[in-house]
């Protein structure tokens, strides 16, 4: 039976910057999980072939870079685009544009960014690639967190409004196996 695995991508500078959005290059903690990872999605799945999707940002590629497997980039799994806030931390959103600020917190699926994009529209722009995957054998699937809540939502039968509260683990293989009764699914934690 066919499986699809996730992984955000490890840790990265801006993430250790509490900086959203970017394209910052991993963190030396985030490089080290992408050093483990190839021997963690071996462990689990064994000599089973598998595609690695990635975004096109350098800390998914960054993450992929020692599987050896074929790769493909897709646009669509690029992270939230928070248009104006990008490369801001929350403090400084809250402070910059409070009202924007609070009216994500209130209806955080609907709220689009000034100039970006809100979780609805992540969701639609992941129509596409949940076709292909629906279709496809084995995926390794490594995006960001706000792409894999609504990933992770469609497959687990999460409401999508509930999606941008999802948790999303860092540092851990998410596998989920669609079942006809719905789908199964394990966390592998790198220790690192
Ligand atoms: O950088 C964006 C985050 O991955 C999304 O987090 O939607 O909880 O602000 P958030």
């Amino acid at each position: 039976p066919r499986c699809i695995y996730l992984s955000r991508h490890g840790e990265s500078i801006y993430n250790l910057e509490k900086k959203i959005g970017g394209d910052s290059s991993l963190s030396p903690r985030g490089l080290k999980y992408a050093e483990k990872l190839p021997e963690l999605v071996k462990q689990d799945a064994g000599d089973v072939d598998l595609t690695v999707w990635t975004s096109t940002l350098i800390r998914t590629q960054e993450t992929a870079q020692y599987l050896p497997y074929k790769q493909l980039q897709w646009k669509a799994l690029d992270e939230l685009d928070a248009g104006v806030c990008d490369g801001m931390t929350y403090e400084e959103i809250e402070k910059e544009f409070p009202e924007d600020f609070r009216a994500r917190d209130e209806n955080k699926y609907e709220y689009r960014y000034r100039g970006g994009e809100s979780y609805r529209d992540v969701v639609i722009r992941l129509e596409p690639i949940i076709m292909e995957l629906e279709r496809q054998e084995n995926i390794l699937i490594i995006t960001h967190q706000a792409v894999l809540r609504c990933i992770y939502a469609y497959f687990m039968n999460v409401p999508q409004e509930e999606s941008p509260w999802v948790a999303i683990p860092l540092h851990t293989l998410i596998k989920l196996e669609p079942r006809a009764y719905g789908t199964k699914v394990t966390l592998i934690k790198a220790d690192i």
